[in-house]
């Protein structure tokens, strides 16, 4: 059924709430489209991480359509890719139920970013919030991932994951591919435009703060003209002294391929008005294709279900053959199928 190759694995894991902002876009979900040539990928919409914090039931639905929809839109191809729903393939819960008899609380309690969420939902420290990196580290073990593209703050993730492997291994002999996380050449980090010394993030709540990949244009450009600049003039790059241009530069060169330098020559007479009109163009330009390609598969249903549905046969197929395995090693009574 399925094509094995001998191209290294890369898995990743995308949070279905909110719409990518344009720094998941510089940084990750841009990047995806030219790995699907070099490296067999596997993209998983993480519906039931998302669960860890609260959901309204009909908003979070169409958030998971959304995504995948988003995903194909940037241009991942679901023949090359496997795109899926977590929730599609249980395995991912039967392997997170066995690692976390391998998984120590003394571990879990050190995680960064369940003491920040913890702080963030003090109404609500779910065990599922506690737990958040055993699933993590299910999803990607369950296939032997080499490869994990995540962003900084997801690090201490990959390293518990591979902890959590090499104990495995251990103990039971080599099971898991022990992964790599990967963290792409380039695109810069993308902040806030309103806090320039913060990332830019999906849940801020200050709207003017971060682009979403589905703003319309004259949301951008509002946005744009919204940014937060300082009471010098000059389009100069120095992130310690003008994070707020630099931020924006950054942008413009993520976007155009030209340097940074090249844009401080380009746009030296420029005041901060036009340039960030020119920002806020190469966004738009940079969007536009996106957004119309998103909106055609919106109506395009039976297409949208038949790579759900494919993506999970696929994806359940490669997690079946490890958890069977991984059952067995442990001494789980065998199954007679
Ligand atoms: N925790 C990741 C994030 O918030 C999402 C994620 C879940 C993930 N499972 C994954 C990322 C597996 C990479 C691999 O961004």
């Amino acid at each position: 059924m399925q094509q094995e190759t001998q191209k290294k694995l890369i898995f990743s894991g995308i949070q279905p709430t909110g719409v990518f902002t344009l720094g998941n876009y510089i940084g990750a979900v841009r990047n995806w489209g030219i790995l699907q040539e070099e490296y067999d990928c596997m993209y998983c919409v993480v519906d039931l991480h998302a669960l860890t914090v609260r959901q309204n039931p009909t908003e979070f639905r169409k958030a998971c359509y959304r995504a995948l929809a988003l995903l194909l839109a940037t241009g991942l191809d679901p023949q090359k890719n496997i795109l899926y729903f977590q929730s599609h393939v249980p395995q991912h819960c039967e392997l997170s139920w066995l690692l976390n008899c391998y998984t120590y609380m003394g571990e879990l309690s050190r995680m960064t970013q369940f003491k920040d969420k913890s702080e963030k939902h003090a109404d609500n420290i779910n065990a599922g919030l506690f737990d958040y990196p055993v699933l993590m580290a299910a999803d990607i073990l369950l296939y032997n991932a080499d490869l994990v593209p995540v962003g900084a703050d997801q690090k201490q993730h990959i390293e518990i994951t591979r902890d959590i492997a090499i104990r495995f291994n251990n103990l039971y002999g080599d099971t898991f591919t022990v992964p790599e996380a990967y963290i792409p050449k380039s695109g810069a980090r993308i902040m806030s435009l309103s806090e320039p010394d913060q990332k830019m993030s999906k849940s801020d709540p200050n709207a003017n703060a971060t682009i979403y990949m589905l703003d319309e244009p004259d949301v951008i450009v509002r946005k744009l003209k919204r940014a937060v600049t300082d009471s010098d003039s000059g389009i100069v790059f120095d992130p310690e002294k003008k994070p707020g241009i630099s931020n924006l530069m950054n942008i413009l060169s993520s976007l155009t391929g030209k340097t940074v330098a090249q844009i401080q020559d380009e746009c030296s007479s420029m005041g901060y008005g036009d340039f960030k009109l020119m920002v806020a163009e190469a966004i738009v330009e940079e969007f536009r294709p996106i957004q119309e390609r998103f909106k055609a598969l919106e109506k395009d249903k039976q297409f949208l279900a038949q790579v759900i549905k494919d993506g999970a046969a696929r994806a359940s197929y490669r997690a079946l053959r490890t958890l069977s395995k991984v059952q067995k090693r442990i001494g789980l009574p065998p199954r007679e199928r």
